[in-house]
């Protein structure tokens, strides 16, 4: 399905944000990951957990069934399931056959997010989560948060569109985060297997308002704008502002720098989940920033599901107007494509081949 080809919306081998650790408690957590339904708890040893969320006898949801000790009971015919997905009670009968099971997807906590991999279990590598030193999330001196966890009403490539094209700051963002200097500047691109990399080097430029607030400087500035996607599904993003070199006596002090990161998970074929966190080398600013981009990601959420909205209502998708800063995105596009390829060639279980899902 666009942008892909038909029967493609997702990879499913791969590391996707599944929660916030900081959502994970001991209460049952409902969440559709790449159109299963999965739900999330914590042990009584404080394991975070992710299991199948439909019972297997009559399709219940098990998300709105009961904990009983760290199982779930079905909240139907009582049927009941361990943390590893295995059954362990049926009320009506004495003996339980092996094939009496519900899924359990690997789950592993890493820095403030639990990275879930829906595909097949045997490739569940964690050597493929993003390097948390490569994101930036443990540099001395500065304070990371989980933000927002939103569910948008479009499917998930259109957010990964959006965060591979920040041509549209100084548009969409134009009263917050963007300036017109976000579109003008060329790119600097990396691409590696599994991260593809986008850097603008902006000098002398205009503040964005949001930084016109809190900066202690008044004129243009030099800035860095950029974001790693580490496929499928995780953006890593920078932003520095330093007074130009050429100040007579402040030359490249650096007024503000933030790392934000944002993870877009396919909850159903055209909806998505997106958790986004920030840190920041002023504290005290965080909490300030959390409140003020609420509704930045509120105007990416508005333009994904208008888009899902126009997309699915036209009789056909027309071929879209290519420009040359799409090429960053339309890489991106070509990577997640080849993963799903490379998926249908030997399918993961759940997934059929090509033109079977979707
Ligand atoms: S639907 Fe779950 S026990 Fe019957
Ligand atoms: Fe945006």
């Amino acid at each position: 399905m666009y942008p892909f080809r038909q029967g493609c919306y997702a990879p499913r081998n791969g590391w996707y944000v599944a929660a916030f650790c900081n959502e994970i408690g001991e209460d049952l957590l409902s969440r559709w990951i790449l159109n299963q339904p999965v739900v999330l708890y914590r042990t009584s040893t404080g394991e975070a957990v992710a299991v199948e969320g439909r019972c297997p006898h009559r399709h219940f949801p098990l998300g709105e069934s009961k904990r009983v000790g760290d199982a779930i009971q079905c909240g139907y015919h009582g049927i009941t399931f361990g943390a590893d997905g295995k059954c362990t009670f049926v009320p009506s009968q004495q003996t339980i056959p092996g094939v009496y099971s519900i899924k359990s997807y690997p789950l592993v906590e890493r820095g403030l997010w639990a990275w879930i991999w829906p595909g097949d279990p045997e490739q569940a590598d964690e050597a493929l989560i993003p390097d948390m030193t490569d994101i930036g999330f443990d540099l001395p001196g500065y304070t990371a948060i989980p933000c927002h966890s939103l569910h948008v009403e479009g499917r998930y490539q259109l957010l990964n569109d959006n965060l591979l094209d920040l041509t549209h700051l100084g548009y969409l963002h134009a009263p917050s985060i963007g300036t017109p200097d976000d579109a003008a500047t060329p790119e600097v691109r990396e691409v590696s297997a599994r991260k593809i990399s986008s850097k603008r080097y902006m000098y002398g430029t205009p503040q964005t308002p949001f930084m016109q607030e809190r900066n202690a400087f008044d004129g243009k500035i030099d800035r860095v704008s950029g974001m790693d996607f580490h496929l499928p599904g995780f953006h890593a993003g920078i932003g520095e502002s330093r007074i130009p070199e050429e100040h007579p006596t402040r030359g490249g002090e650096l007024l503000h720098a933030s790392r934000v990161w944002h993870a877009v998970t396919p909850a159903k074929r055209y909806t998505t989940n997106y958790f986004f966190a920030m840190s920041s080398n002023d504290p005290d600013g965080l909490e300030h920033a959390r409140k003020a981009l609420a509704p930045v990601l509120d105007e990416d959420a508005f333009a994904t599901a208008e888009i899902e909205k126009m997309i699915s209502t036209l009789d056909e998708i027309p071929p879209e107007l290519m420009l040359k800063s799409d090429a960053t995105a339309v890489i991106g596009r070509r990577a997640l494509q080849a993963m799903m390829d490379a998926e249908m060639e030997g399918p993961a279980p759940g997934f059929g081949k090509r033109g079977q899902a979707g």
